[in-house]
């Protein structure tokens, strides 16, 4: 098992490029794959994550060419298209595949059956379950079909509203793509507005989109043709290095292309509240997601709080938020992030625990933390990553800031998302 040990580090410099959008490169599989015609997606993240999305629907008989790393093509099979998996589809670590899977599968005319890594397979998947069984899909598995593996034997679906409890672009996802394979118009309406990449790349594909607020629908039986993707670099990779940046005196660091859409852009929402220094550089507009490069230098950080609407939009950046408010000026309260509890690991107690090993104070609440800055962080103790990929790079980057030198163990699971973090953490 990789661990990482890292040694303190300041007047972190450089322009780097991180890797593709985790989210958009496994929608552009998928929907690539349903559409008709050849979709060509560069900047594809190869990460652990979407390579098993790619390899489901290679499975599935989706043919794949490669032009070098970051650039594929999918020969799309259409709607209707895909052929009956051999064997189990393996998702490893990934929630997004599963149960944007979920919804595909529910509507095909064949049987199948995915699992996951001890990860997933201990992650809810009844929030998915339940409103396809709704549509008419059969899914079987443990706990009333809420633990992976699961069992899919497609149905014909019926078209469905759905009143989402949880801000969730998963759940949003998974019944809009169930919705491509329903009779009429499936909708979903959420309680708060979560990243919306779906519905722009179904939209950008052919299909009928509306959204109205916090409710999408979609029209059943769209006919979607192929397209150009232009992956933009993953904010929530680009967050570990803003932060580095940030708290690290006599830094400044260019990341170039990183995806700012507005359902994603919570992390600079809340930077610009804690009163960050950095700038954001030919903006611009990329197959419907506006992008830009963004410029950041060290600079002292005022404590805010952190919750309510702004939390979708930045879940995955909370654990490296986390270690920015250890050195922010007063009381960080981080909160309405319960969602946290359920992610590859509960990342709510994960950081509590290891941000305390490395000598921080820390109060863990139900559905957050509150964190007293700015505080030393001691370093000296040898950390854990709970196979949790954010963890493990949150944690790397508050190492670069104590007093010692700091050891991670566990960090395989960093490629999930992030392939090359150690390269560029050692470039800059
Ligand atoms: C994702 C949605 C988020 C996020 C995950 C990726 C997506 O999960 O945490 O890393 O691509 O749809 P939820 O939608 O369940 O909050």
């Amino acid at each position: 098992m990789m661990e990482l040990k890292i040694k303190p580090k300041s007047g972190l410099k450089g322009q780097i490029k991180v890797p593709g959008d985790k989210s958009i490169s496994h929608r552009s599989v998928m929907i690539g794959s349903l559409a008709r015609g050849k979709t060509r997606i560069s900047g594809f993240l190869t990460g652990e994550d979407c390579l098993n999305t790619l390899r489901a629907f290679q499975q599935m008989g989706v043919e794949v060419e490669n032009f070098g790393a970051e650039e594929i093509v999918i020969k799309g099979v259409g709607l209707e298209g895909l052929s009956e998996p051999e064997s189990v589809l393996d998702l490893g670590n990934s929630g997004t595949a599963m149960r944007l899977l979920l919804g595909i599968l529910a509507g095909q005319d064949f049987y199948s059956v995915l699992t996951g890594d001890e990860s997933l397979n201990q992650r809810p998947m009844a929030r998915v379950t339940d409103p396809l069984s709704e549509m008419g899909a059969k899914i079987w598995g443990r706990d009333n079909a809420n633990l992976a593996p699961l069992t899919v034997i497609g149905q014909q679906l019926s078209s469905f509203s759905y009143n989402s409890p949880v801000a969730s672009a998963q759940v949003k996802s998974c019944i809009l793509l169930a919705g491509l394979y329903a009779q009429g118009v499936t909708r979903v309406i959420e309680p708060a507005q979560s990243r919306d990449h779906t519905e722009r790349m179904l939209e950008y594909f052919g299909a009928e989109v509306e959204v109205d607020g916090l409710e999408v629908s979609v029209k059943a039986k769209p006919k979607l043709e192929g397209q150009e993707v232009v992956v933009p670099s993953d904010i929530s990779s680009a967050a570990f290095f803003i932060v580095a940046a940030l708290i690290n005196s006599d830094s400044e660091l260019v990341l170039s292309n990183v995806g700012l859409n507005p359902t994603r852009d919570g992390l600079l929402e809340i930077l610009t509240k804690m009163e960050a220094d950095y700038e954001l550089l030919e903006q611009r507009l990329v197959n419907q997601e506006p992008i830009a490069d963004l410029k950041v230098n060290s600079s002292p950080l005022k404590a805010v709080e952190i919750g309510g609407a702004v939390i979708p939009k930045l879940i995955d950046e909370i654990p490296i938020l986390a270690v920015a408010a250890t050195q922010a000026e007063g009381t960080t309260v981080i909160k309405d992030a319960e969602e946290l509890r359920v992610k590859e690991t509960d990342r709510i107690s994960a950081m509590v625990k290891e941000l305390r090993k490395l000598g921080v104070e820390i109060e863990e609440r139900e559905d957050g933390m509150i964190i007293e800055g700015p505080q030393k962080i001691k370093g000296g103790a040898e950390c854990r990553s709970y196979g949790d990929h954010r963890i493990a790079m949150s944690l790397a980057v508050a190492a670069l800031i104590a007093e010692e030198e700091v050891v991670i163990k566990n960090c395989d699971c960093i490629k999930t998302s992030f392939p090359n973090f150690t390269d560029l953490l050692e470039q800059i």
